[in-house]
Order: C-alpha cells, then structure tokens, then sequence
C-alpha cells in the first residue's frame, strides 16, 4: 500500500505523495489539485470529515469528477470543491476505487493463449469484468526496436476494441486467441455493465487527460452489454473454491488476477497463495511488485537485470513464477523468457 492509500497516513502527506509519485507524469491535473491539497489545510479539513479509508486522493477526485469538477488549475477546482463538498462527500462513502481496465488484457493473452485449452477463466476482484472478455477484443502488438508489429483478432472478426501494447524480451505472441469456454468472476462490490450510473462511475476512476483509456473503456462495455457474465458478490477468499467446482469438466481453469491483491492484507495474500496451491487451477497473477507472496524473491532468480524493473512494473506470474514484466495499465509486456 502507497502512502497516497495509507488511513494511517496524515491526509496533507497522503495528497502530497500522491502528486509526487503517482500524478507526476501521469497526470498534470490531478498531480496540480493534490499538491494544492497537500499545502490547503481548508480543504483538508473537509476531507478529514471523511472516514480515514475514503480521504484517497483518486476516490475524492473522482467522485469530484463525477459531479462536474472541470479540468483545470487548482484555486478553480479548491472552490468548486468547496461549494460541492456535500454530494462528492456522499458519493465517496458509497463508492470504491475499483478501475476496471480492459487494456490489461493485452498482457494476460500471450500467457492465456500458451495454455493447454479449452479454457474455463475465473477473475477475482472483476469489477466490472471488463477483462474477463480477452477473446472478444482486438490487439496490436508492435514489436520493441523494431517496425514490426503483430494483429490479433476474436475468431469471428476484428473488434471495436483495439487493445495496443508494446513487447520486448523473448516474447512469443499468439497467432490465434485462446478457445474460452466459460467465465466468471469475484468481487466485493461488482460493477454492472448494463448500468449507466454504475459505468459513469467507472469512466469518472480514470484520470483527467486519459482520453484513449476513456474511449477504450466505452467500446469495452459495449462489447461486455452483449455477452453478460456472472460475478460473484463477495470476498476473493471465501468464494474461489465454489467458483472453481462450477468451472465445466475438461477445461484449464485458470484464476487471474490485476490490481487487486494490493488491496488485501499480508494474511490473507498467503490465504489466497494457499487456496491456488492447492485447488486444481492455473493461477496468472498481475499485481504490483511487492504484492504477490514469493513473487519477487523468485524474479531475482531470473536472468532479468533488477535494475530494468522500473518502480511502476507490475509482475506476471505464472502458478506464483515471474514470466513477465507489464506496464500497470497494459501499454507494455517485457517477456522474461
Ligand atoms: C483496481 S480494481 C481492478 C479491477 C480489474 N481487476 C482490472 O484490472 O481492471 C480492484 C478490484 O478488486 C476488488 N477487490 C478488492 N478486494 C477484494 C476482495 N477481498 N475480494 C474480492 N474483490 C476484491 C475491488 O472491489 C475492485 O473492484
């Protein structure tokens, strides 16, 4: 947990370690509006009237966005956010940070694709499930260093979704999507695809200058709102064994998993490391660094240099071994062979 997700941590040092590790670079907007909110002991006041968990600054922003809080400088948003505190406060109790990015399946194809099919998929912590439909969007791959790039198609056609990605390393991309035959997810609070207050929510997470994810998020729903997919209300935990005995008999069931492990505390990452030990799954795994239990011990194992392994990476691992390196959002794969 980053000191920006931290209750334990002082709001004004929360918004400033946002600004400066998370925003910078990311977001020039919203790196602006958390370093004025890290030096503007006003506002932090009214965001300490929140309970400690809901002080993020990704959720006050977003919920602001929601509301109509336009793009801009800060003093301009530190007043808006004054004269609408009552709605984004209301909107940040009910709500969670749970962005659902589609994009990251570009990073889980090739390794979903290199599995014995047909192929039964389990996401835990789907939001809205918009990467349980990795077969159903468009890629391209462009090679690093090179002009090469590599198209891949669902079988009855390109998609409206064109998911693009950059690849280097021994990297061995597929020439024909993975065959899936079932899916289903888990989350604690899942997102409806067919809800447009529930997908507004969804398109307020991402941030300010992120056109491409945005119009990439809409076309991913659409694609979604047609092929409607189960997930379960409740802990990741409690509900994978009975997810997995429903899986159909002769597919792999594969259990993946992006950005949430984060959200778990130590126990229960070893829980969960336990459980895909032990049930009878493939488990492909797509989290920040530190996350996943024994993950980065074994990737200083692997001839991957530590020092290409930028801050931000995230690991793919494969039955909890390191197979590749991936930018958060899924703009990028580095194979490690
Ligand atoms: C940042 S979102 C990532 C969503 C999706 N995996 C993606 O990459 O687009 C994290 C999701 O994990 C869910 N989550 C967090 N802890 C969970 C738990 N213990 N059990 C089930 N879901 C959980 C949240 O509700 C949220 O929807």
């Amino acid at each position: 947990m980053g000191a920006s997700t931290d209750p334990l941590v002082a709001t004004s040092a929360r918004y400033r370690a946002f600004a400066e590790v998370e925003a910078r670079g990311m977001s020039a907007c919203y790196e602006g509006w958390a370093a004025g909110v890290a030096d503007d002991p006003g506002i932090v006041a009214l965001i300490d009237r929140l309970p400690a968990v809901k002080r993020q600054p990704n959720l006050v922003f977003s919920a602001a966005r929601l509301h109509g809080a336009a793009v801009g400088e800060y003093p301009v948003f530190a007043d808006w956010l004054r004269e609408h505190w009552a709605a984004v406060a209301a909107t940040c109790l009910t709500h969670a940070t749970q962005t659902n990015e589609p994009g990251r399946c570009a990073v889980l194809l090739p390794a979903l694709a290199a599995l014995a099919g047909p192929l039964a998929l389990i996401e835990v912590g789907a939001s809205a499930g918009l990467c349980l439909h990795p077969d159903r969007y468009s890629y391209r791959y462009r090679i690093a260093d090179s002009d090469g790039e590599r198209m891949l198609h669902p079988f009855d056609g390109p998609s409206p979704v064109v998911l693009e990605c950059t690849v280097s390393g021994p990297v061995s991309l597929p020439e024909r999507m993975p065959e899936i035959v079932w899916r289903a997810g888990i989350d604690l609070g899942p997102l409806d695809v067919q809800s447009d207050e529930n997908m507004a929510w969804l398109d307020a997470l991402i941030w300010p200058e992120h056109d491409d994810r945005r119009s990439r998020l809409q076309a991913a729903v659409a694609v979604a709102r047609e092929q409607p997919v189960e997930i379960v209300r409740g802990d990741l935990n409690d509900e994978i064994a009975a997810l997995v005995a429903r899986a159909p008999a002769g597919a792999t069931v594969v259990v993946f998993h992006t950005a949430v492990l984060a959200y778990l505390n130590e126990p229960d990452r070893h829980r969960f490391a336990a459980q895909m030990a032990e049930l009878p799954v493939r488990w492909l795994s797509n989290e920040g660094q530190s996350v996943v239990p024994g993950v980065l011990e074994r990737l200083a194992e692997t001839p991957a240099p530590s020092h290409s392994l930028p801050a931000s990476a995230f690991i793919l691992a494969l039955d909890g071994e390191p197979i590749a390196l991936t930018q958060p959002h899924g703009r990028s794969l580095h194979w490690l062979g």
